[in-house]
């Protein structure tokens, strides 16, 4: 099958290549890619700043929503004709792409291609980090750094979903409205005042039992004073920096746990868990309407820079996507 895919030949060239994809291994599908998301981490990719895991697709793209277009001889999940969205292993920015078949989920007709494409990377990183590493529960707070991004608008709304309360933080006024109308309790403004005082003048200090951080820099000393007894903060971003200063006497006095991880490094066995988790937990919110991607725009795959460009410029809110089928 001939499938068209990015190449960065240079930080600031991308070039349409193509070539034909080879039949699927045993436990991998085909799917003829309708949208593919756009990440933080693609940016840094086609930078050379992020490579990717050497057993990953060099071609950038980590998520994709489509059509299964062929199967692996053990493959169960999916049929031929299926509509999937999926976790790539790289190749996602791509009119076709090879996926785990444990790696998808089965798309209902309520959701779009695009919407399917909006969910796997911000489902597997919320869910791994805020539930399995941070050990979130019902009835306890979550702080979700970066409401508006496409990772903590969902997030917010996964929290919510399993009976937690959410908090966030967004750069605007209007930004924290708009979080706040995604079902946060309370958003502060990090680019105006002390983020600290923020959260504790409107009662969380010491309340928040899980911090999910893509900030770092100067907001984790605050993280640390944020979180309630025996708090779980995990970091999986630096929009403000990778060095931070930090008290170590707030982290022993109040039993903190400080972790972080990224899903690119994750090895399959633990994505496929992942997976299964959502199945069970969160997919059947997905399926009500109480968990829904937000969207912000679509590029097609040939304006791949643009995309880019938006996302660097921070004026997007939620999720950018690519076209990926191209005539
Ligand atoms: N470790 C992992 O496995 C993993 C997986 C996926 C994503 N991530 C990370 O999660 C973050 C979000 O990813 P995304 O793809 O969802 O990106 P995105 O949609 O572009 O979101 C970027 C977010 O960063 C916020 N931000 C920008 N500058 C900031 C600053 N100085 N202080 C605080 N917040 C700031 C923006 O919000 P405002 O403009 O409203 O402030 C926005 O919410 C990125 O850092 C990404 O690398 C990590």
């Amino acid at each position: 099958m001939q499938r068209h895919f990015i190449e960065f030949t240079t930080p600031d060239t991308a070039v349409m290549m193509t070539d034909t994809l080879t039949t699927p291994a045993k436990n991998e599908v085909i799917i003829n890619v309708h949208h593919s998301g756009v990440n933080r981490a693609d940016l840094l990719q086609r930078l050379g700043l992020y490579p990717p895991p050497t057993d990953a697709s060099p071609i950038p793209g980590l998520e994709v929503a489509g059509e299964v277009v062929a199967i692996g001889e053990a493959v169960t999940y999916c049929s031929i004709g299926d509509r999937v969205c999926a976790l790539a292993h790289g190749g996602g920015y791509a009119s076709a792409a090879i996926v785990r078949e444990d790696h998808c989920l089965l798309l209902p007709d309520t959701l779009s291609s695009e919407q399917g494409a909006a969910l796997p990377e911000a489902l597997l990183t919320v869910w791994y980090n805020v539930f399995e590493r941070g050990l979130l529960a019902r009835n306890e707070t979550a702080l979700i750094h970066g409401g508006s991004s496409g990772i903590g608008s969902l997030g917010i709304q996964m929290v919510r979903a399993m009976g937690a309360t959410a908090l966030s933080t967004a750069g605007s006024q209007e930004r924290c409205a708009a979080v706040t109308d995604l079902g946060a309790e309370f958003v502060a403004n990090h680019s105006e005042g002390n983020l600290l005082e923020q959260f504790k003048e409107a009662g969380y200090a010491e309340q928040i039992n899980v911090i999910l951080d893509i900030a770092g820099g100067d907001i984790m000393q605050a993280n640390l004073e944020l979180a309630a007894p025996d708090g779980r903060i995990v970091c999986i971003g630096v929009m403000r920096g990778m060095q931070s200063e930090i008290n170590l006497a707030t982290l022993f006095m109040k039993r903190l746990t400080l972790t972080g991880s990224t899903l690119r490094r994750l090895d399959t066995a633990s994505r496929a868990a992942c997976f299964q988790a959502i199945r069970a937990h969160i997919w059947p919110e997905v399926l009500a309407g109480n968990i829904l991607p937000v969207i912000d725009s679509s590029f097609p795959l040939a304006d791949v820079l643009a995309a880019h460009e938006y996302m660097r410029s921070g004026r997007h809110f939620g999720k950018l996507l690519l076209e990926c089928q191209v005539s």
